[in-house]
């Protein structure tokens, strides 16, 4: 079976040089594998949650789509496509809503970041934050569990909302007695390159320091000439480590160029023949990209008619009939057929985490918590008596926060939400 890929690209702004070469890129040349099924979205329905001014939710939309298919995303070999477009996700995010934990929300980093924020202001925790802000990780789970993906690729800090969707998926199938939802992991680039910015700090909207991805050639050049450099003169041998030139340069060059260019550095080039060098590196791989991206921002009608029948295609496929399932399966159904699949099947129960008490052959006593596919979730020191462990064991299954966690007897296994979902789903 081939491995669903998920992607999903929220519109904000326009693409910089570090998301080029440390997202944009790697993903495209990633969904070329061979074997693999990617699917990559337009999270516009999320971008709603930050930005709330249509004139810009509409024409980031379509940069975006712009500068993927610019940089060379293939709409016939990848699933490209607008979240908007694929109404079934916001009904599956109600049935998601309905088993998604209060509590696994509450300890989501966005909404508890902007928390954490009013508290350090002296307001009211929620002061200023909408549901959707807290309902954000319940929509990211039914963008990837409409689709079945199996892998998400995202940064560290989005692993949470993985975790998250795992969850919700388990808790239906749970409850609704069948693997309605495949459970989807996160992959993680250990090696995501970060591009520094004009200033030598990471290239980022929020520090301004950023290049547009595709600035007119003359603009690219201005940028690239006022990246921060030392005072060393022409002649003098300059340093490549911690170079934010020289990093960007290697961003864009062969091995054998940025060796090259290392010798050059070494044999004191100026700053300005090292920046001309390095603008015209940019340039001729951005060049191309550019002015496809201006051709199609010339023609957004093409990109609309694009996105809108992957859309129809994938609503067909998989939106239309998975919903039609999901509907049944919670009993929104004809009410003049007869009803039948209780709730809570024989599979489902077996479906349950569990708690295992076991002796070793050292004589002393353990216990472990495993989640329904058999994962091991907590794994406990030795006791002496089997009622030291049964205590602990007493104590886990009241454990409604991430602090009952925190113990020498025993380690977790696995992320703290997990842990707290099996608690939580052994209470029902
Ligand atoms: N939350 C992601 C981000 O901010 C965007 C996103 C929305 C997403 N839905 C998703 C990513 C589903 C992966 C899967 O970057």
């Amino acid at each position: 079976m081939t491995t669903r890929v998920l992607t999903g690209i929220t519109p904000s702004g326009t693409p910089h040089l570090g998301n080029y070469v440390g997202a944009i890129r790697p993903a495209i040349a990633a969904s070329r594998t061979q074997g693999i099924e990617s699917f990559f979205f337009l999270a516009d329905l999320h971008s709603l949650i930050k930005a709330q001014d249509p004139v810009r939710t509409q024409r980031s939309t379509l940069e975006i789509a712009a500068s993927w298919l610019a940089c060379g995303l293939d709409p016939d070999k990848v699933w490209f496509y607008r979240q908007s477009d694929i109404p079934e996700t916001t009904e599956l995010t109600w049935y998601l809503t309905v088993v998604a934990g209060k509590g696994i929300l509450n300890r989501a980093h966005a909404y508890k970041a902007a928390v954490d924020k009013n508290r350090e202001e002296g307001v009211d925790d929620d002061a200023g934050i909408s549901a959707g802000l807290f309902m954000y990780p319940v929509l990211m789970a039914a963008d990837i569990l409409i689709f079945n993906a199996n892998k998400v690729p995202v940064g560290r800090d989005q692993i949470q909302h993985i975790e998250m969707a795992r969850d919700f998926a388990q808790r239906f199938n749970h409850i609704y007695g069948k693997d309605h939802f495949a459970l989807p992991e996160a992959a993680i680039d250990e090696q995501v390159a970060t591009l520094a910015g004009l200033d030598g700090r990471k290239m980022s909207k929020s520090y301004n320091n950023t290049i547009p991805l595709f600035a007119p050639r003359e603009e690219l050049r201005k940028l690239v000439f006022s990246i921060l450099t030392d005072s060393r003169a022409p002649g003098e041998p300059k340093d490549t480590e911690g170079s934010a030139l020289f990093q960007m340069y290697q961003a864009f060059a062969t091995p054998e160029q940025s060796a090259a260019f290392a010798r050059a550095f070494a044999d004191g080039i100026g700053w300005g023949e090292a920046k001309q060098q390095l603008f015209e590196r940019i340039d001729a791989e951005l060049s191309p990209l550019r002015e496809r991206y201006n051709a199609l921002m010339a023609e957004p009608e093409r990109i609309e008619a694009l996105l809108r029948r992957r859309g129809q295609e994938l609503r067909e496929r998989f939106a239309i009939p998975l919903l039609k399932e999901l509907r049944y399966a919670v009993g929104l159904r004809d009410l003049a057929a007869a009803g039948d699949t209780p709730r809570a099947t024989a599979a489902a129960k077996a479906a349950l985490p569990q708690f295992k008490q076991y002796r070793e052959a050292d004589g002393r006593f353990h216990f472990k918590l495993l989640d329904g596919e058999g994962r091991l979730l907590i794994q406990s020191e030795g006791f002496d008596s089997p009622r030291d462990a049964g205590q602990l064991v007493a104590a886990l299954k009241q454990a409604e926060h991430g602090d009952a966690l925190q113990s020498e007897s025993f380690k977790l296994e696995a992320e703290v939400e997990q842990v707290l979902a099996a608690l939580a789903a052994l209470r029902e």
